[in-house]
């Protein structure tokens, strides 16, 4: 047994949102005693959206929503943490329950519901950090806000957290807000991310920095949806994609416990739809946008069957969750 497995033991016999705050506030702690010294930096380093990377696996959205764990985080050796997703305004997301670990299936299911302290907040600790390397913004619209004003809040977060962010992505495919994945549909798409691309073009003239715009996508998406994606990302200039967020479905887990909770199902299971999702973007775009392949990734083969499905860079959350920070080595020796 290794140290990481060792801490899952204890770890997994809390409940999963009280062990999810209490490894982080260590993780954070640890980095304050000086923790960094003990870690190594994988060096692989490459450049995708003219950014330069340290290596090519980050932390996935949705661990670190309000930037709070930044610094520890960065210890373990990623090349490129995104945080969120951000609302506009502070809203406290669903009740809880509202985290399941399935650990047969080496899977999640999480229903959170956008729980974030706000754009505000998140500047603040942004400020604070000290991590130097890549740092993506993840943004979401507030629940209240009506579909047909997401627009308002996208913009709202663009502008407000783009002076902290390498790069932007726009999240509109969390299961977990009604109505959220709609945005995927070209009628609410295209007047979505050209708002968005003139906001990137006027803040490139104000501040002479170039904010990459990223959307994350659906693994669920009916086969016409996703066969429409690539034109409108190619007309709209869009700078990156991430395929995939989590799914609603439950195939190969359908007898699992837990497995009929609502949310989004994350780990093991969504590697192969997070996968034939990226296979068919990249077949349909080459490397003319680049993807970052999330989904599923839990060691070196599903890592491997990313890279070979056309992923220019890896994020990991659940595999994070089950194998510890060593999976960060050993995918970016992948590249
Ligand atoms: C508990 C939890 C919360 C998440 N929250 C967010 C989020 O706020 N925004 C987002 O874009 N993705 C969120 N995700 C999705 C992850 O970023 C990732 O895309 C997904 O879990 C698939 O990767 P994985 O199989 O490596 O976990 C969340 C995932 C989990 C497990």
């Amino acid at each position: 047994m290794n140290f990481y497995q060792f801490v899952q033991t204890i770890l997994f016999k809390l409940d999963p949102e009280k062990a999810h705050k209490l490894s982080l506030n260590c993780l954070q702690f640890l980095y304050r005693l000086g923790g960094s010294k003990i870690f190594n930096q994988p060096i692989s380093p490459l450049t995708v959206m003219d950014l330069h990377f340290q290596n090519p696996i980050g932390l996935a959205a949705g661990l670190d929503k309000d930037a709070d764990y930044i610094d520890g985080l960065a210890m373990l050796g990623f090349g490129f943490i995104e945080i969120g997703t951000v609302t506009p305004k502070p809203q406290p997301g669903n009740p809880t329950p509202r985290l399941f670990r399935l650990t047969e299936s080496k899977a999640i299911i999480n229903r959170m519901g956008f729980n974030s302290k706000g754009a505000e907040y998140v500047a603040r600790r942004l400020e604070k950090t000290h991590y130097q390397g890549i740092m993506g913004i993840n943004i979401g619209k507030n629940k209240e806000t009506p579909l047909d004003h997401a627009i308002d809040d996208y913009i709202y977060g663009f502008r407000y957290l783009s002076p902290y962010a390498h790069y932007i992505t726009i999240n509109i495919s969390s299961p977990n807000t009604e109505g959220l994945r709609n945005l995927q549909q070209e009628d609410f798409l295209v007047p979505l991310l050209s708002a968005l691309k003139k906001e990137q073009a006027q803040l490139f003239l104000q501040q002479k920095k170039y904010v990459p715009l990223v959307v994350k996508i659906s693994p669920d998406l009916t086969p016409d949806e996703l066969l429409a994606l690539p034109q409108i990302f190619l007309n709209q200039q869009i700078d990156g994609i991430i395929a995939t967020n989590t799914t609603t479905t439950r195939t190969g887990i359908e007898h699992i416990a837990l497995s009929e909770e609502i949310g989004g199902l994350s780990g093991a299971p969504l590697l192969p739809a997070s996968t034939d999702v990226l296979a068919i973007l990249h077949d349909a775009l080459g490397d003319k946008i680049p993807i970052i392949a999330s989904g599923g990734i839990m060691d070196t083969e599903s890592g491997e069957r990313k890279k070979r499905a056309g992923a220019s860079l890896l994020q990991i959350y659940t595999g994070l969750i089950y194998r510890g920070p060593d999976l960060i080595h050993q995918l970016a020796n992948l590249f």
